[in-house]
């Protein structure tokens, strides 16, 4: 038993740091380690727990009651307000989307209007769902364009949907407007808060200007939070609250027109863990909305430090000042977004790099977590540090026969093999002495090449890419 823990230890050191402060996406820290050793405890406690009948397992009935009952007070729930706990934001969102279709079973073609800056997972949804999702390019300044959404309606629009705060550019949309646009026509409007859900309202808290978005705002019928992003919990845990109980029903399922148990179930998991949920209200009730007020304050002094920070570096800009605890960084052309990321990585920062996207430009994602907060100046260091060594090895140019083979691909219509010789070619897959796959260590010459290619082309390539990767060892 100890080889195997040691070997899970030594698997576990490849990985990102989720504690720290240093991972600047995918994880947030609190930087409270008696929080954490409660979650990890209240995680093996219930891990073989059943969350899929709630009257075999009541106690996760009753923390999950617990845990929307306090949202419903962070989020200005009306007391009709009813929520699920789901495993993430993509659960969330992919629930309230079938929720808002299975509402109008009328309706032949069903669609949803979007903002361009929606979580991909409203594509998700869209594309199991067999919706359309309607885009509506945002405005100059990264938010939803009111007029556009509303021009985009129809009769066969199920759901209007918007981001507090959207992930590519930290900012919140006009949530009042579109929900009175939505309410106006009729249908339902989502604020997507899976990212901010459960920090914004302390921001608001502590005088910061915050655009109104909760259910405080009438028209408004679903919010998506997730706790395992600012509730700081494990992850597996996300909310979806809905204005009603009417409004959630579609989201059930039932069979019972089988031999076996009546399958029940508010989520699109069945049978699921009780961990994370036991460990979201052990966080939850640990920390408390006076911790969450403080932990709150704590990252938004990480976020003003990083942005004054940022200002004093000539070849960085940030891209739209934040609303919530997530930085869109730009840089000048003399300096490769690309490779800033990678400096920061062998310096032992993980920041994400967003491609190209809509006529702007590649940038740098931070989401900031109040453990950075201690290390903003270390941070600041090292970023300069990144965008120094950027400026001298100049642009990462992609070789423009390069450019003229991808543009001249027609992803759909490729071979397995095709997709082999574009990995290869690409640089992100090689093969090591022995045949195995590796991985690139740095990335900026594969970002560069992928952020030239067309939004299709990189998904095909990096499905490629991820088909090949998930083989057995045997
Ligand atoms: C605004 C928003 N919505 C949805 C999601 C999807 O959440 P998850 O990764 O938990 O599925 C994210 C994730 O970052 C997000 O930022």
């Amino acid at each position: 038993m100890n080889d195997v823990l040691a070997r899970l230890r030594s698997l576990q050191a490849t990985d990102l740091p989720v504690h720290g402060g240093r991972t600047l996406a995918y994880v947030y820290d609190s930087g409270l380690t008696d929080v954490d050793e409660v979650a990890r405890t209240a995680v093996a406690a219930y891990a073989g727990s059943n969350g899929l009948d709630p009257t075999a397992f009541p106690s996760l009935l009753t923390m999950e009651n617990e845990l929307v009952g306090f949202a419903a007070n962070l989020l200005d729930g009306p007391e009709t307000m009813v929520g699920t706990v789901s495993s993430g934001g993509t659960e969330s969102v992919l629930l309230a989307v079938q929720g808002a279709r299975d509402a109008h079973p009328e309706v032949a073609k069903p669609n949803i209007v979007v903002p361009s800056t929606i979580h991909a997972a409203f594509f998700k949804a869209a594309h199991y769902f067999g919706v359309e999702a309607r885009v509506v390019p945002v405005g100059p300044d990264f938010r939803a364009d009111v007029a556009g959404m509303s021009a985009a309606i129809d009769s066969s629009t199920v759901l209007v949907a918007a981001s507090a705060p959207s992930y590519a550019h930290g900012v919140v949309d006009p949530i009042t407007e579109i929900a009175a646009v939505a309410a106006a026509r009729g249908v339902r409007c989502h604020v997507d808060a899976c990212i901010g859900g459960w920090v914004l309202p302390y921001a608001a808290r502590l005088g910061r200007s915050v655009p109104a978005w909760t259910f405080a705002v009438e028209g408004v019928t679903s919010i998506s939070v997730d706790l395992h992003k600012y509730g700081y919990t494990p992850k597996g845990v996300s909310l979806l609250l809905h204005r009603t109980p009417a409004l959630r029903r579609p989201q059930y399922f039932a069979h019972a027109d089988w031999p076996g148990y009546t399958m029940l179930n508010s989520t699109m998991q069945s049978t699921k863990s009780g961990g994370p949920l036991a460990a979201a209200w052990a966080v939850v009730s640990t920390i408390g909305d006076e911790g969450y007020s403080k932990l709150s304050d704590e990252v938004f002094q990480a976020v003003d430090e990083i942005v004054a920070g940022i200002e004093q570096i000539p070849e960085l800009s940030v891209v739209a000042q934040p609303d919530s605890t997530l930085i869109a960084l730009g840089t000048s052309e003399a300096c490769d977004p690309f490779t800033i990321c990678d400096e920061m990585a062998a310096a032992g920062w993980f920041v994400q790099p967003q491609m190209a996207f809509g006529g702007s430009p590649a940038t740098i994602h931070l989401s900031v977590s109040a453990a950075t907060l201690p290390h903003v100046e270390e941070f600041l260091a090292a970023l300069g540090s990144a965008v120094s060594a950027a400026v001298a090895s100049g642009p990462v140019r992609v070789d423009a026969e390069v450019v003229a083979f991808i543009e001249s691909l027609d992803p759909d219509a490729l071979s397995d093999d095709d997709f082999d010789g574009l990995l290869a070619a690409s640089g992100l897959v090689g093969a090591s002495d022995d045949g195995e796959l590796e991985l690139p260590t740095r990335m900026a010459e594969v970002n560069a090449m992928l952020d030239v290619a067309s939004p299709r082309m990189r998904e095909a390539l990096l499905i490629a890419f991820l088909d090949r990767l998930q083989r057995p060892t045997r």
